[in-house]
């Protein structure tokens, strides 16, 4: 694991090499929003997503550089939903990537607008590249088409509403997760909850869990390893088993992030551990800490499976995927 912690850093480099060049390149605009922008993407963070997206892309033939406007765009993605997600009227947390929180620094009106300016940079860094050339008209639409699928409302968004949504719930006091869909009624008093309108029916707090994590943390994961893919013009099978796959590390990444919310320190993290007093719905307080260990290990064992049926020309690209797997459930960080 050590070796594969070495890569990811390495690649973490060249990612934020070129996360500073992309913001170079913003102009007209007061440098108060830049600086906001900078500071927390700057500020460190595993770089998980976009390694990701590269590696993913290598695996299918192209070579990391070819995608590396479509890697700074995910993780651009990722910084703000971080910026907002600390937010006082989300997680309300003060520290972040060891640092105080984007808005403890600039302010909660610019964090919502640097969070919103990232957000809109990230489809701009792809849309005007001339370095995904390599991979086709074609190709970028389609990436783009899964990061604003993944990301939006029918994603991460998605997953968002539903975590802050159900904060009590296991305590009987959440008012709001009935508020899920539309339809809500009362049976013996109780709230019945619907997920969501597609699919009205009874639904437990597993199955709620399951759909914030499957989107709050799954789906951007999922479009980094898709859009890897999809650039480099995967389709079939094989796009649909590395989906498999991305679904399964997205999945156990939040379990994870549970697991550590509830076992370690502000200071090993580099972020407040709110998830108790904020109530949240996570899979340690619903299912127990060992549990937890249990469906994270299975996932990565799903992951595995799925790459296992990938046919690919060289399947030694496909060691930095499966490391990272493990990486998931092993970080300590
Ligand atoms: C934290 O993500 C938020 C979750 C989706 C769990 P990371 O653990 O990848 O955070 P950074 O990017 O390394 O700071
Ligand atoms: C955050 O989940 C998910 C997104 C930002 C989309 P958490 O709220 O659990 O992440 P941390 O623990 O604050 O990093
Ligand atoms: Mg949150
Ligand atoms: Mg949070
Ligand atoms: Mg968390």
């Amino acid at each position: 694991m050590k070796n594969f912690e070495v890569l990811l850093s390495k690649k973490a480099k060249e990612i934020e090499t070129a996360l500073i060049k992309q913001i170079s390149f913003i102009k007209n605009t007061p440098q108060i929003i830049k600086d906001s922008m900078s500071y927390s993407l700057n500020a460190g963070g595993k770089r998980v997503r976009p390694a990701l997206l590269c590696w993913s892309a290598e695996a299918f033939g192209l070579k990391s550089l070819d995608v590396m406007p479509a890697a700074c765009a995910i993780e651009m993605i990722h910084t703000y939903s971080l910026i907002h997600d600390d937010l006082p009227s989300m997680d309300n947390d003060d520290l972040r990537r060891g640092k105080p929180t984007n808005h403890k620094i600039f302010g909660e009106d610019l964090a919502l607008l640097a969070g919103d300016a990232l957000l809109t940079y990230a489809f701009e860094t792809i849309a005007r590249s001339g370095a995904l050339k390599s991979a086709g008209s074609k190709n970028t639409l389609n990436a783009l088409s899964a990061l604003a699928l993944r990301s939006g409302a029918s994603g991460m968004i998605g997953g968002q509403t539903a975590d802050i949504f159900c904060e009590g719930l296991l305590e009987g006091k959440s008012k709001r997760a009935a508020k899920l869909a539309p339809l809500k009624y009362f049976k013996n008093k109780k709230p019945v909850y619907y997920l969501l309108p597609a699919k009205a029916k009874e639904v437990s707090a597993a199955e709620i869990l399951k759909y914030i994590h499957k989107n709050k943390t799954g789906a951007l994961i999922s479009a980094a390893a898709e859009m890897g893919a999809m650039l480099a013009g995967a389709d079939g099978e094989n796009l649909k088993n590395i989906r498999k796959y991305a679904a399964a590390i997205g999945f156990a990444f939040q379990v994870v992030d549970d697991i550590l919310d509830a076992t370690s320190t502000s200071e090993k993290l580099g972020k407040t551990n709110s998830d108790a007093a904020n109530k949240k719905l996570t899979y340690v307080s619903l299912f127990g800490l060992e549990e937890s260990k249990k469906a994270a290990l299975k996932a990565v064992r799903e992951a595995n499976a799925a790459l296992n049926n990938l046919k690919l020309k060289d399947t030694r690209k496909l060691e930095p995927l499966r490391d990272m797997a493990q990486f998931i459930i092993s970080r300590t960080y």
